[in-house]
């Protein structure tokens, strides 16, 4: 059992690694390229002070995957002094994208690691870091975060953490030893919690989600094991299962949603056929009561993306549910996820590796839904064809099952023809008659 004396005299063996976060970031030079710990991990204390360098520095690349916040160094005065090369975008990099200040890279999270592991043009110099103080041994958690940090942190020539005791103990694959540290420094904060997940959506399309999640609902039977992303309608679905027996999570992350139903053993992970009694993630996004419920829970196994994002390690898990979200999808199958016309939007993160992993599992159902339309019900989101400039994220050859509020259709094993029935079946009833002249005009039908 650890003591307040045995934590302080822990503190004490390693405090020859701690500088100031001024101090640590001096290692950053211009040309370099940068990964920074991402979601809710993000370590906004030594994010401040790599800034406040900016104006000495140039050129300097930063990835990650999506952060929250400001971002500081995607300030337009930062220009020429930083660049950000995006692996996902959220809503504080997109604009700087599509106005061709930052960069986009398309890849699936899975193959992110091995990118960074093996490709040596990709090689990052700097890592930033959270991690909880060291324990006993000497190991610290990279706690909310593992995904595809833990590869940075393998190749990088720095390794930069802020140690935070606010950040949770994570079991799995979470670990690093404060040797491989090259730079620490103590700095209690808050971790940022995902944006936006107090807030309450209108009655209507409240409605609409709980149709879409009774939908999905309806396709998860007992002792299936789910993936599932953040947002409504993962919520709605998570809210509709309480009668389920059995269920397991294997999934690249999850949010608050799941504790309702890990409190009332609904999610117990028992019948899971990989990593049984485990719910596997690579990270969370949510508040502060999550941070709170995976600190030192065996309960929660963490792992890098390159295992949990693995389509032939989703397979092993039978009867897998992958539930994903959409923009767009074409008469003919073609998802949309990533972009809005040639606009890049967010990115493919794990769609199409757990849309394939599910394809494979025994039992297994990829699940893509969407709302019928979309700004405020002027557009239709499944659409003749995908917006000039749109991208394929799930091809039609991936592509199985497509739930919206009006119903769900299994579309593998169908000819086109059928497809664009079954699409149109499930679309808003306002803009079937205008899909069907054109299937009718492209003689699809
Ligand atoms: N044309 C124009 N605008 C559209 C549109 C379309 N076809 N579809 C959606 N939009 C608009 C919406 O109206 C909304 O605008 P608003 O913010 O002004 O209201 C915005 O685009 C976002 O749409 P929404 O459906 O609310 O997005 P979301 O937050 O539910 O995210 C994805 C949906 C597809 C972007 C998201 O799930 C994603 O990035 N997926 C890819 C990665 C993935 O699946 N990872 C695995 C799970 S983590």
């Amino acid at each position: 059992m650890l003591t307040k004396d045995s934590t302080n005299s822990i503190r004490q063996k390693y405090l020859y690694k701690y500088v100031t976060p001024e101090q640590a970031v001096k290692v950053i030079k211009s040309n370099d390229r940068i990964y920074i710990q991402s979601g809710c991990a993000y370590p906004q204390r030594l994010v401040e002070a790599m800034t406040a360098r900016g104006h000495e520095l140039n050129d300097v690349e930063i990835c990650h995957l999506m952060v929250f916040g400001e971002a500081p160094y995607m300030k337009p005065e930062m220009e020429g002094h930083f660049r950000h090369n995006g692996f996902f975008l959220g809503a504080n990099t997109r604009k700087a994208v599509n106005t061709g200040k930052a960069d986009f890279m398309p890849i699936f999270l899975s193959e992110i690691p091995h990118l960074i592991n093996h490709d040596t043009k990709h090689m990052v110099d700097v890592v930033l870091i959270q991690v909880s103080p060291p324990d006993m041994h000497g190991f610290c958690s990279m706690g909310v975060a593992v995904d595809c940090t833990k590869a940075a942190v393998h190749v990088a020539k720095y390794v930069i953490a802020q140690v935070n005791p606010k950040m949770p103990r994570v079991h799995g694959d979470s670990f690093i030893n404060i040797n491989d540290i090259d730079y620490a420094f103590e700095y209690e904060q808050d971790l940022q919690e995902l944006p936006g997940m107090h807030a309450k959506k209108e009655p209507d399309e409240l409605k609409i989600f709980q149709k879409i999640g009774q939908n999905i609902a309806d396709l998860i039977e007992d002792g299936s094991t789910l993936q599932m992303g953040i947002g409504a309608i993962p919520d709605a679905v998570l809210g509709l299962l309480a009668d389920r027996k059995d269920l397991g999570i294997h999934t690249e992350m999850f949010s608050d949603g799941v504790i309702p139903l890990i409190e009332k053993g609904v999610i117990n992970c028992d019948k899971k056929t990989l990593l049984r009694g485990k719910m596997v993630t690579s990270f969370v996004l949510g508040s502060h009561k999550l941070f709170e419920y995976i600190h030192e829970n065996p309960f929660v196994e963490m792992r890098t993306t390159d295992f949990v994002n693995d389509p032939f390690v989703i397979a092993r898990n039978d009867k897998m549910v992958a539930i994903n979200s959409c923009l767009q999808v074409d008469l003919t199958g073609q998802v949309c996820s990533d972009s809005i016309g040639y606009n890049f939007y967010s990115g493919f993160g794990g769609q199409v590796d757990f849309i394939r992993g599910a394809s494979r599992s025994k039992g297994g159902k990829p699940i893509i839904a969407l709302q019928s339309t979309a700004k405020k019900g002027t557009l239709s989101r499944i659409v003749p064809h995908l917006d000039e400039g749109a991208g394929v994220t799930t091809s039609r050859g991936d592509v199985r099952w497509i739930v919206t509020e009006y119903g769900a259709v299994d579309l593998h094993g169908m000819n086109v023809r059928e497809r664009v029935h079954a699409l149109i079946g499930i679309s808003h009833p306002k803009f079937r008659e205008e899909l069907e002249k054109h299937a009718r005009d492209k003689k699809y039908i």
